[in-house]
């Protein structure tokens, strides 16, 4: 994996076997924002006034979607449990460059935030970061993993495309986020493809269809039935 710079400023990776990057090239911080803070995150808690979420991030990658879900966490006062499964973690070397830390606005200490979420143990349970933000990470493929049925509010859906790993596409895969969620629990992504939302449905979900992040036409967000 190599960083690259996207066209808001802040940085992404590229997997040159995949030839793939891990976020939109017009901006990953402005994409985050709209997928997962804005009609994830951000919606769910208009939805469920004084509710403290339970969030599953497939996979925690840069770390990116954890920084901003910390940061939203303060700005709207409720607690976060953040679970973050990951089958290739980032090196050091590598989310020590990341510049996200400068695109917050509400978080104090971003840098260390984001090398907090990094050093954070793999497969130990939830530690405390912050006092809204809880973090556990999984060093395993999703397929793999065993999370508890039910629990989660939230599932920030950031797999690589599904031309570049269809696997994390396939019904049975999202039967399982299906499973993992709370009734009227939020699964989002960034790709709206037809059979994609066919096949979300047919696990479970109604399907919204919402304006895409800048320079992409549309976005997903699943209800959970
Ligand atoms: C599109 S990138 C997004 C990463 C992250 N959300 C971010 O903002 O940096 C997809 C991520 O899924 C991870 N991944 C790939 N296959 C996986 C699997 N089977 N289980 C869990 N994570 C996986 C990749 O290593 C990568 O970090």
């Amino acid at each position: 994996m190599k960083l690259i710079l996207t066209d808001d400023g802040s940085h992404s990776l590229y997997r040159e076997d995949l030839k793939e990057g891990y976020h939109s090239h017009h901006g990953a911080v402005q994409e985050s924002r709209h997928v997962f803070i804005k009609h994830g995150f951000t919606a769910w808690a208009e939805n469920n006034p004084g509710r403290e979420p339970a969030i599953l991030e497939l996979g925690l990658g840069t770390g990116l979607n954890a920084l901003l879900t910390w940061e939203a966490a303060l700005a709207h006062g409720n607690r976060v449990r953040y679970s973050g499964v990951e089958a290739h973690p980032v090196p050091e070397e590598i989310w020590s460059q990341l510049n996200y830390p400068q695109f917050t606005t509400n978080l104090p200490e971003a840098a260390h935030a984001l090398a907090e979420i990094h050093r954070t143990p793999w497969d130990e349970g939830y530690f405390t970061l912050g006092s809204l933000f809880q973090l556990e990470k999984r060093k395993s493929k999703i397929e793999a993993t065993t999370l508890t049925e039910g629990f989660f509010d939230l599932v920030y859906f950031d797999a690589f495309a599904p031309n570049k790993q269809g696997e994390l596409w396939e019904p049975a895969v999202l039967e399982k986020m299906a499973s993992l969620l709370r009734t009227g629990g939020f699964l989002t992504t960034y790709c709206a493809k037809g059979q994609f939302k066919r096949d979300l449905k047919a696990a479970g979900f109604t399907v919204e269809t919402l304006p895409g992040a800048p320079g992409k036409a549309e976005m997903v967000r699943g209800v959970r039935q």
